[in-house]
């Protein structure tokens, strides 16, 4: 499968390590263009690169790791009828307020689904650091195997991220459509922890709508 990243960064690095050790073609881009990423090219054997909208239309399957704050430029024209991936998470220090997460009306992946009405968004990556991404994958069946939670709207295109996500190292646990994934969003109890399939459905469980949690809960 061809595989397009949007943000070459922490997220869209390790992903694009794991999609190719899995035997997907992958092109990676940023926002200044593929003349600055010679040495993640470099770096990462086998990896293409390209403009954002190359790497858009590049990809059967499209994931955007980018700062939220520029969800907006995610080119929504090459990416009609696509399966969408949204790492992304809502750090206010850096990505500026956006009111309506503020009061919790919307989550983050609803925001880039509403951008791009063409797409089939699946909210998935965004709960786990990227350096985990690499050190956690695991063969199918490995008694440690991590979960990560998944939500989107169209089951196919949940399901097709669920079956990425096994090939590339993880199980995976179906949190339910868009409106639902602020239960692994920044500061729930599923965010960023290593779980399994059965702790990190409880995680999900435990989460509300509008209490965060904060770095004390992990050591609890
Ligand atoms: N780091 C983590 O552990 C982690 C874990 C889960 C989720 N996330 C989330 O995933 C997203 C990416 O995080 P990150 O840590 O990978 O970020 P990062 O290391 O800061 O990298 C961001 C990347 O996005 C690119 N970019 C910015 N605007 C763009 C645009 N309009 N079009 C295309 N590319 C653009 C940047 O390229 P330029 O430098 O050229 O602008 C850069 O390559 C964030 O929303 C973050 O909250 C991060």
């Amino acid at each position: 499968m061809r595989i397009g990243i949007l943000g070459a960064g922490f997220i869209g690095r390790a992903v694009a390590q794991l999609a190719l050790a899995a035997g997907h073609e992958v092109m990676l881009s940023n926002s200044r263009g593929p003349h600055t990423l010679f040495s993640v090219s470099s770096g990462i054997r086998g990896v293409k690169v390209g403009t954002a909208e190359d790497a858009a239309k590049f990809g059967e399957l499209v994931l955007v790791a980018i700062p939220l704050a520029h969800y907006r430029s995610v080119p929504a024209q090459w990416l009609e009828g696509k399966t969408v991936m949204d790492a992304n998470n809502y750090y206010p220090d850096r990505d500026g307020h956006i009111p309506e997460l503020d009061r919790f009306e919307t989550t983050t992946s609803r925001l880039l689904a509403e951008h791009l009405p063409g797409a089939n968004v699946v909210k998935v990556f965004n709960a786990i650091l990227a350096p985990d991404l690499t050190k956690d994958a695991r063969a199918q069946g490995s008694p440690d195997r991590r979960a990560l939670p998944v939500a989107a709207d169209d089951h196919a295109a949940k399901a097709q991220v669920i079956r990425l996500l096994d090939e590339i190292g993880f199980d995976a646990v179906d949190a339910g459509g868009l409106d639902e994934s602020w239960r692994f969003e920044r500061a729930k109890p599923a965010y960023c922890i290593p779980l399994d399939k059965a702790g990190l459905k409880a995680a999900l469980a435990q989460a509300e709508r509008q209490v965060e949690v904060f770095e004390e809960w992990r050591h609890n």
